[in-house]
């Protein structure tokens, strides 16, 4: 029996992906906008993959027999001053989401939920990735620094990032 607290945190969890997902789709577009095709291509490959952390979470609840709920999403924001702040604003969205992701577990273990637990484990894991290839992305964006070429620089870094080869997935 799924309790209702962690019916509410999953789906919490849910919107949270969401949101992500549309927010790194808007900075893709802007990105694309600014002429930064590379940003461009890595975000939108960033704003795939939280749809598919949404979706994960979507087909577990309602496998456990709970109801997943699909959130409205609104944004706030459709342009951003410049690219280092756009991600600086990337890192601090996933160190809130990793944070998210670090209360579920506490709640499923004061639940005894521990099928939760087990399924979390691959959140846990995804998150850890996820800050370091962006706290990495931002210091290559510090060593790039502010030259008249930096732009050029860092489209060309996350460029790389956009087309390296997915490591291996425990589970699709
Ligand atoms: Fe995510
Ligand atoms: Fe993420």
């Amino acid at each position: 029996m799924l309790s209702p607290v962690i019916e509410q945190a999953l789906n919490d969890q849910i919107a949270m992906e969401c949101k992500a997902s549309f927010v790194y789709l808007a900075m893709a577009n802007w990105c694309e906008q600014e002429g930064l095709g590379g940003c461009a291509e890595f975000l939108y490959e960033h704003s795939d993959e939280e749809r598919m952390h949404m979706l994960k979470l979507v087909k577990y609840l309602n496998g456990v027999d709970g109801k997943a709920i699909i959130p409205n999403v609104s944004l706030e924001q459709q342009s951003w001053s410049d690219i280092r702040s756009l991600l600086e604003e990337v890192y601090e969205h996933e160190k809130k989401v990793t944070k998210s992701i670090h209360e579920l577990v506490a709640v499923s273990q004061e639940q005894k939920d521990f099928r939760t637990l087990n399924f979390l484990q691959w959140y846990v894991d995804e998150q850890l990735e996820e800050e370091i290839l962006v706290k990495d992305i931002l210091d290559q964006v510090k060593l790039i620094g502010n030259g008249p070429q930096s732009l050029y620089y860092i489209n060309k870094e996350l460029e790389k990032r956009a087309n390296a080869p997915e490591e291996e997935e425990e589970e699709a």
